[in-house]
């Protein structure tokens, strides 16, 4: 009986262990996911904005020499080209690093993938492509874009 009852509070103890560690452990496990999708969807957004959408080559002002203010990229600009017909040409881009002024980040999503302004806002005119993104680029992009936020620097 005696061993029973230590059998008892052993298996008692290594459950009370098992439960501490997996509490314990589990958190920062979960941390460290959340972080490396956060650290991926950057990556992706990075890519998508420096490498396909182009956003810095208008969006992103220059030197006289028309090399870009490296720590200035996407805080606006106006454009050095101009159409050579009369169009619809919006001539300066906007900043969009930290996000357009008015922009949640879910209005920057909607935006990407709708080409709709927030608060009822007329669509963009050319130059801007109209993107439509799906959701995971489109959550990249304004993610990358929001971590460039001066605070988040
Ligand atoms: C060919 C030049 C060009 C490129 C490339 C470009 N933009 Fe633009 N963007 C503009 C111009 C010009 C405007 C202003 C248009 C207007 O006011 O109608 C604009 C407007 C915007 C706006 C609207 C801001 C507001 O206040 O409503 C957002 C958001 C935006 N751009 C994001 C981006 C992103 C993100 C990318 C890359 C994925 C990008 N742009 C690429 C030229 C460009």
């Amino acid at each position: 009986m005696k061993s029973l009852a230590a059998l008892l509070v052993t298996a008692a103890s290594v459950a009370a262990v098992v439960f501490a560690l997996t509490t314990y452990v589990g958190q920062p496990v979960e941390a460290a996911t959340q972080a490396a999708a956060q650290k991926a969807r950057l990556e992706h957004g990075r890519y998508l904005v420096h490498q396909l959408g182009l956003c810095i080559d208008c969006h992103s002002p220059r030197d006289q020499k028309g090399a870009f203010l490296e720590d200035k990229h996407l805080t606006g600009s106006p454009l050095p080209f101009a159409p050579t017909v009369p169009m619809p040409f919006v001539p300066v881009a906007p900043k969009i690093a930290g996000l357009p002024a008015g922009y949640t980040a879910a209005d920057m999503t909607h935006f990407l993938m709708t080409g709709e302004r927030p608060n009822g806002r007329p669509a963009v005119l050319p130059p801007m492509p109209p993107y439509r993104l799906d959701r995971r680029d489109a959550e990249a992009v304004t993610a990358y874009l929001q971590s460039l936020a001066p605070a988040a620097k």
